[in-house]
This record gives C-alpha cells, structure tokens and sequence, in this order.
C-alpha cells in the first residue's frame, strides 16, 4: 500500500462535496494529515477536528500551489460541479473546473511528485447501449448541442489529461470512475436523494419518465473504500477503473423501495422531456463491469441497495439541516 500509510500528507480536492467528504472521514480515520482544497463549506455533520481546510479554485493554478506543498504524498482530486440540473444550468463551470482544474491539479503534482487519483465517471460512455461497460468500451454520445452532454465529454478530456501526464511526464496517477454513487450528505437533486428528501418532506419521490431506466447504484461508503484502495494500489498507476455495483436497478423499483422505507405515497410521475426539454437525454442501461478493479485491486461493492438506502434514510432523519434543504425541482437520472 505505497504512498497511504498512516499519517502520510493527503489533499482533497472538493472534500466538502458529498463523496469528498466522506473520503475526508475515511482519511481522517486511517490517521492522515488532510488538506481540503474546496471553494464550499464542510457539511454541519462532518468532523473537521485536525483537517486543514483551504479556500481554493481549482481553476486558479495559484490557490493549487498554495493548496499543494511540497511534501503532499497523495491527491484526490474530486472538485467538480456535478448533477444534471447544473450540467444544464452552469456548462461553462463544467467544463472549466473539470479541464483546467484537473490541468493544475495534475502539472503541480507531476512537480512534487505526488500520487494523484482523480475522479471521473460513468457518464464518460454516455449511451452506449452495449452494457456493461469495460473500462476501454466504447463512447457514445449526443450532439454537443444537448448540454447534457458537456459533463461527458469534459471529464472524458480531463481523462486524456491524466493518461497525457502519465505518459509524457511519468506521473503516478490513476482514475476512478464512479457509478451512481448515493448516501448520507447527497445534494438533493439525484434520484435517490431527491426520492428520499421528498420522502421524509411529506411527498411523493419523483418517478421520472416511465420509470424502467436502469442504473447500479453504489452506497458511497463502497465508492469510498475503492478510491482509497486503488490510491494505495501499486498496480492501479496509468489505469482507470470502474466504480460501481453489480446490480441493475430500475429507477421505478428503486423509487419504490424508497417509498416503502419511508412509508411515502406512491410515486409520482415527471416526464423529464416536458421538465428539462432538448438540453437533456436520458440513457436506458447503465451498468459497470467490475472485473478490473476486482482483479487488480482486490475490492467488490458489498453493500445491498436497501441497507444502503436504510442507512441514508435513517442518516436523514437525523440530519435536520440537510431535510430543510432546498429541492430546485430540477433534476433527472444522471
Ligand atoms: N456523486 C456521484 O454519483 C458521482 C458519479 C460520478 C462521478 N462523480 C465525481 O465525483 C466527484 C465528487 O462528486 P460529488 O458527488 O461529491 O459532488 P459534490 O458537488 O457534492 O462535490 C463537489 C465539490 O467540489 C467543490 N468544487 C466545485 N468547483 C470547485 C472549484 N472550482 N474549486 C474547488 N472546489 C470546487 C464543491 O464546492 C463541492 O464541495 C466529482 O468529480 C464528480 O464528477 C460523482
């Protein structure tokens, strides 16, 4: 496990987001010095004792020098602007936080000689219908006039970054690409968030469409522990690696589970075409496969969709700050 030991330097960018923070509470309990580089706030839940939080614009090459010293031994590189309703609201921040922000987060470490693990997604493949997807599948996409697909092709480019660091400048860096991660802290604007916000609001979750879109969704504690572990994996450098669970879900049959959990009414149906028009597109299938990360790096989701959802609703329940949230209404399966 070279380069994570304990007490070993770490810096995370966007470790005020939802996954961030959350790797934030693993570091923190394997007994790492944390630097936080976010342009946010940590969640009122988190505990911040000892981690060295730094205002910062990844986008700005000065605030990453600053945020990345010297002797920084490993970097997650997490900070985006994620969800579909900004995919469609803010593509100009999409695109820049991911190319340029991922371009200093990379140059300064091929500098310091820091590992880096970078976050990506499985958005990259966009729609291919040839499910699952092997880290090297093919990518499929609309037109760039829908601007859905901006996140895609940024992140896919921040991709080729890595891989062009790694190559030319001998960089030690690796790429995780998470599969509709959900849990505790999730901004409510995902379909299981947003299911269980509504829930535990008193209304229905959204069903979108007709429901049968399917997709694997990852507890973020699972997401969590294979980032770390593909950190520490001598094996995982120069390579990208599906993050996700085994088992496809249809949006209608998770919306369901969590309208039983919760003791919510019946969904309610939202046709995304007449919510979000021609900038969106949905896919139908979505599905990881994990042999690759499973072989090299030795870790398998573990966690059951209705324990994950539990634990999220029960994570909800007492988390008041996070309930009274505001749900712009404008969201659909990522
Ligand atoms: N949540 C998922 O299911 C999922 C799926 C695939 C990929 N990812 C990737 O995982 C990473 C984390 O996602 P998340 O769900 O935690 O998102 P999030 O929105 O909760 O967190 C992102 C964090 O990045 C910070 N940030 C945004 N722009 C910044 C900038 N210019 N400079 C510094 N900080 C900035 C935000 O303040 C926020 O704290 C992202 O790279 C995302 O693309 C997430």
């Amino acid at each position: 496990m070279s380069g994570v030991t304990s007490g070993t330097k770490v810096a995370v960018t966007g470790g005020c987001g939802f996954l961030g923070s959350h790797l934030v509470d693993a570091l923190a309990a394997r007994g790492h010095e944390i630097t936080v580089l976010d342009g946010g706030s940590p969640p009122p839940d988190q505990k911040t004792d000892g981690v060295h939080y730094v205002p910062a614009d990844v986008r700005d090459p000065a605030d990453v020098t600053a945020g990345l010293p010297d002797d920084v031994e490993v970097v997650y590189h997490l900070a985006a602007v994620v969800g579909v309703d900004r995919y469609l609201d803010r593509p100009l921040d999409v695109i820049d936080i991911n190319l340029l922000g991922t371009r200093n987060v990379l140059e300064r470490a091929s500098r310091t000689g820091a590992r880096v693990v970078v976050a990506s997604t499985s958005e990259v493949f966009g729609k291919n219908p040839a499910v699952p997807w092997a880290e090297d599948a093919d990518r499929v996409l609309g037109s760039t006039s829908v601007d859905r697909w901006c996140y895609s092709s940024s992140k896919a480019l921040a991709e080729h970054l890595v891989f062009g660091y790694v190559r030319e400048k001998g960089l030690n860096a690796s790429i995780v690409r998470y599969f509709n991660v959900y849990g505790p802290r999730q901004r409510p604007a995902f379909v299981v968030s947003r299911g269980v916000h509504r829930a535990l609001n008193g209304l229905p979750p959204v069903l979108y469409d007709d429901g049968g879109q399917t997709r694997c969704f990852t507890y973020v504690q699972d997401a969590i522990d294979a980032t770390i572990a593909v950190a520490g994996h001598p094996a995982a450098t120069g390579e990208a690696f599906n993050v996700g669970s085994h088992t496809e879900t249809s949006v209608g049959e998770v919306t369901a589970l969590i309208a039983e959990l919760t003791g919510a009414a019946p969904p309610a149906p939202v046709a995304t075409a007449d919510a979000l028009g021609a900038r969106y597109q949905d896919l139908r299938r979505r599905i990881p496969d994990t042999r690759k990360i499973g072989e090299r790096v030795g870790w398998t989701c573990s966690t059951d969709l209705r324990d994950g959802l539990a634990h999220t609703i029960d994570w909800a329940r007492r988390n008041p700050w996070w309930l009274a949230q505001d749900d712009s209404g404008l969201s659909a399966p990522g």
